[in-house]
């Protein structure tokens, strides 16, 4: 019987995102509200299951989201620089009636959803307004970069979607660019010299080849207009 790897997304020295464990790739894309905030996501595409793949890094596959070998032609660079302390260690805290938002601006990627409704420091502030508190879980579960997390005052537990361990592929079509990996469900990462980040719900992957904070998006892709040529 052929042995089942554990999930595990492993960084590869100047090369791809190497994927293991049989996890899904699907394609999301942000969809804005009527005042052009960014409102939720929808699921655009699914990708055919395997066992393993490797997905491109350095942004200049021909054949994206997977790896073609471009970066060795291109000599990519893909070394990495983000902070390896928890999210939590470097998180600011704001606590509000009902709940508490940790805020770790690191790892933003400028996906934009906390802006709306007057912002999510705003709506946590006002979390004794049903509504508020509503949007605030909403609008930090959206964030795929995991900057954000809303708490419950009481428990000071976490209130974080469930996610079936997945890999989303995102596209901006708003902003006319395509987006960073989105990593959810608790899959672990490695990085090229065998570290394990800290297993979260919510963490994004640069796959443009440009984020100042490898492996994570920073989001250089909006200022550089990564185009996959799948944006829709
Ligand atoms: S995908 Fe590279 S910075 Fe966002």
């Amino acid at each position: 019987m052929v042995e089942k790897k554990e999930r595990s997304i492993k960084v590869v020295k100047n090369g791809p995102f190497l994927v293991q464990g049989s996890i899904p790739l699907i394609k999301l894309a942000i969809r804005a509200d009527d005042e052009e905030y960014p409102y939720e996501w929808e699921e655009i595409g699914v990708y055919p299951l395997q066992e393993e793949y490797a997905l491109c890094r350095c942004g200049q596959s021909e054949n994206k989201p997977f790896c073609d070998g471009t970066h060795d032609q291109v000599d990519f660079k893909g070394m990495e620089t983000a902070d390896r302390e928890s999210y939590l260690k470097n998180a600011k805290r704001i606590e509000g009636p009902d709940l508490i938002l940790t805020d770790n601006h690191a790892l933003c990627n400028h996906a934009g959803f906390c802006t709306r409704s007057g912002g999510i420091g705003n709506l946590v502030r006002h979390s004794d307004d049903p509504e508020a508190k509503k949007t605030a879980i909403q609008i930090a579960g959206n964030c795929d970069s995991g900057r954000f997390m809303v708490w419950d005052i009481e428990t000071e537990k976490a209130i974080e979607p469930e996610f079936e361990p997945s890999i989303a592929v995102t596209e901006e079509p708003e902003r006319g660019v395509s987006g960073p990996l989105w990593v959810r469900g608790n899959i672990p990462i490695e990085s090229a010299d065998g570290y394990v980040y800290e297993v979260r719900n919510r963490v994004t992957l640069c796959r443009c080849g440009k984020s100042s904070n490898k492996p994570f998006c920073d989001g250089t892709h909006i200022t550089t207009g990564f185009n996959d040529g799948q944006i829709q």
